[in-house]
């Protein structure tokens, strides 16, 4: 295929969003931007200059920082995927952490913040030829993608997969815990004020319930094939 797509994918938190992100990326020799990665990162930065702590956020702090934020993602050959950068460090680790975890969701409501994010996502969005996940992709980021999907899974499935994903690297966590946690995160997902959680009408919705990455993945080279071949 010679046009160079944008591919915008949004939904639920713990649907795979960036695992079939980053197959689809592979696959079209694409970049993968995973933009819930780039808010992680402001947290990341904010709680290292104690612009964050439990029960505080200095928002005028926030909002004074951001033009010293810089965040880029790194092709890893030997991973084969690409990792998160800020400020030329490599903090792909460290973003995933407990401690940033339990911030990201309000530094990503404050509007200072997530508008200096979707400059830069469109930044990155110039280059064409990209697949991009999080919550706002195809409603704020790029309104005008190319391909939109919108996925889900039921909560039973989500919760069972970050539970056994969770189990696999040892962490100790109680499935009845990780099932109020996936709960609570849509509830604060589609009911915040500032770009909530949505499907944008012109997205087409995967509920991989009941389906592999290999399935998901002929599901959606079927619909490249139709509309864009
Ligand atoms: O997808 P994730 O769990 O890594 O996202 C981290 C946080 O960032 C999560 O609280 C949702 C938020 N987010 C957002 O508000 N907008 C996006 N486009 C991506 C993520």
């Amino acid at each position: 295929m010679d046009k160079k797509l944008i591919i915008a994918i949004d939904g639920h938190s713990s649907c795979g969003k960036s695992t079939f992100a980053k197959a689809i990326a592979k696959e079209l020799n694409y970049i993968y931007v995973d933009s819930g990665a780039m808010y992680r990162a402001v947290t990341l930065y904010c709680i290292r200059k104690g612009l964050v702590k439990p029960g505080m956020i200095s928002l005028e702090g926030i909002t004074d920082v951001l033009n010293d934020i810089h965040i880029e993602f790194v092709y890893n050959p030997d991973l084969g995927e690409y990792e998160t950068y800020l400020n030329s460090e490599n903090v792909e680790r460290e973003i995933r952490d407990l401690d940033v975890s339990s911030h990201v969701s309000r530094i990503s409501q404050i509007y200072a913040v997530r508008a200096r994010m979707v400059e830069l996502q469109r930044q990155i969005g110039v280059l064409k030829g990209i697949v991009m996940d999080g919550r706002d992709i195809g409603t704020v980021v790029f309104p005008d993608a190319d391909l939109k999907i919108f996925m889900t899974a039921s909560v039973d499935i989500r919760a069972k997969r970050r539970y056994n994903e969770l189990k696999c690297k040892g962490v100790d966590v109680s499935f009845e815990d990780i099932r109020s946690n996936i709960i609570a995160r849509d509830i604060t997902d589609e009911n915040r004020d500032i770009s909530p959680l949505r499907r944008a009408d012109d997205a087409v919705v995967l509920d991989n319930s009941k389906m592999t990455v290999d399935e998901q993945m002929d599901w959606v080279r079927k619909i490249i094939e139709e509309k864009f071949r």
